[in-house]
């Protein structure tokens, strides 16, 4: 059985993934408005990525007879900017949860939780891929500048991601 401070920081972190899903769905649908149907893909299965994420700590958290509390999700902005605005956006969310992962995992030793600490290693290594890959998208977006139809080639790459 997990203690009461844990679950309540694992329920943070479930808010904090859901909320994530929600922020790239919202980008999803905006780049799609944008006829950046590529962009728009890559952000959907970002987003089923998330709830991914979310369904993980749960099922952590239900198996551990821990009490799920799911809290309110913040509405996502509606508007992005340009994509190279919105690509700098989605870093910099990355490394929030990235610090919100490792500030999880500070509690997890601090309350000498070992299931947990085992199971957010796989959250500690998804952070490093989720800021290497948009860390490489935003450089793209750079080195695309204004040419109209480099972004559309960068856009069709992207339409290519799988679920
Ligand atoms: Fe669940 Fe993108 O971190």
């Amino acid at each position: 059985m997990m203690n009461t401070k844990m679950q309540t920081a694992i329920n943070d972190q479930i808010q904090k993934e859901f909320y994530s899903a929600y922020l790239y769905l919202a980008m999803s649908a905006y780049c799609e408005e944008s006829n950046l149907s590529g962009f728009a893909k890559w952000l959907k299965v970002q987003y089923h990525e998330e709830m991914e994420h979310g369904m993980k700590l749960m099922e952590h958290l239900l198996e551990r007879g821990g009490k799920v509390t799911l809290g309110a999700l913040a509405a996502p902005p509606s508007e992005f900017g340009t994509p190279l605005v919105m690509f700098t956006e989605v870093l910099k969310h990355e490394e929030y949860i990235t610090a919100n992962i490792n500030e999880l995992y500070e509690v997890a030793l601090a309350e000498k939780d070992y299931p947990v600490q085992v199971m957010l290693q796989w959250f500690i290594t998804e952070q490093v891929e989720e800021e290497s890959n948009a860390t490489t998208i935003l450089e793209q977006l750079k080195l695309v500048g204004d040419n109209k139809g480099a972004l559309i080639m960068l856009d069709k790459e992207l339409g290519q991601r799988q679920d």
